[in-house]
């Protein structure tokens, strides 16, 4: 049968950078995101018996690093399913690729379903999560809805996201700003392997509970300012770590830092927005709904700006007829 799954990429308030284990990609430690309304990917999954192997169309074009890493995640669900079959998958992506969108999130993570359904599985949103997290970890905080936690877990089955909050508790958004569509030299699997070269990675472990904690509190206050500078200081601690890898891992172009300073500068002058970017050139801002229009007015005076995708808290992955 064929069937067809969104989900939505999520941006990270406390991000995940490294793992303890490469092949189940258990996290060094927990993060906190929001799974974001604009920011899609539509995909089709049909298993079929007469087909000899997996084909997979990404944006309607072949791709052979796509087709490896899902005809991968596809033996996850036909081992799950204890069945041989291969699949014609059709993979649409609404936003900019390799440029810090988190693509791989919304991509596994409507795969997940989408395939687990068209194999003749019905998994549960734990179960769901804990497969989309073996396509790419930043994945199962995709599966269930709104605000979601991702618990680390040591094994398994005890890495797994959970909703913390539905879409509908807050509206917080996050404007998205995208710089250029020039994909990112290192991925985000390749990068997380350096953890250990920086200095700073330890270190980096040893506050992460207390600021998944910290961040539990600003989420359930609705305390903006508290999330907002908590959000900030955590993506410039995860690239100081980055920064300081061997060799270092440069994500940031002249123009992100543009769009970083410009938001500092905007709080200066009274408008209360903050900045958080992950593995690619694009910054996210997040912003109180009563700010929106102004931020996205005041975005208008940077000419670094190539496109803005305004997101606020959506449901997670789910199926479409
Ligand atoms: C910086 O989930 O893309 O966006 O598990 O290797 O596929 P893999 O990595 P991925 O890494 C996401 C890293 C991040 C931070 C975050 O989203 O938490």
């Amino acid at each position: 049968m064929k069937y067809t799954a969104i989900a939505p990429s999520n941006i990270a308030f406390i991000k995940y950078w490294g793992k303890k284990d490469e092949i189940l990609r258990l996290p060094q430690n927990g993060s906190i995101s929001m799974n974001l309304s604009n920011l899609l990917t539509k995909t089709t999954v049909e298993f079929n018996d007469k087909l000899t192997k997996d084909k997979v169309l990404f944006n309607g074009k072949e791709d052979n690093q796509v087709l490896l890493r899902v005809s991968g995640h596809l033996d996850r669900v036909r081992e799950l399913a204890k069945k041989t079959t291969r699949a014609k998958v059709a993979i649409e992506n609404n936003f900019p690729v390799a440029t810090g969108l988190s693509a791989s999130a919304s991509v596994f993570a409507s795969l997940s379903l989408a395939a687990t359904k068209s194999i003749g599985l019905s998994l549960s949103e734990k179960e769901l999560s804990i497969l989309a997290r073996q396509g790419s970890g930043s994945a199962c905080r995709s599966i269930p809805d709104g605000i979601v936690e991702w618990l680390d877990g040591d094994t398994s089955s005890t890495s797994y996201s959970v909703s913390l909050y539905p879409p509908s508790y807050w509206e917080i958004y996050d404007v998205v700003v995208v710089v250029s569509k020039n994909k990112k030299e290192v991925g985000s699997t390749e990068g997380q392997k350096l953890v250990d070269t920086s200095p700073f990675f330890q270190t980096r472990l040893l506050g992460m509970k207390k600021k998944i904690e910290e961040c539990k509190q600003a989420l359930k206050i609705k305390d903006f300012t508290r999330l907002g500078v908590l959000s900030e200081a955590e993506a410039l601690e995860m690239h100081a770590v980055m920064l300081t890898s061997h060799p270092s891992l440069i994500y940031w172009t002249a123009e992100s830092l543009t769009v970083m300073k410009f938001v500092k500068r905007l709080r200066t002058d009274g408008l209360e927005a903050y900045f958080t970017i992950n593995t690619g050139q694009d910054v996210h801002i997040l912003v109180e709904k009563k700010n929106l229009n102004k931020l996205t007015k005041k975005l208008k005076e940077l000419d670094v700006i190539r496109d803005i995708i305004i997101n606020k808290p959506a449901k997670g992955a789910h199926l479409i007829v």
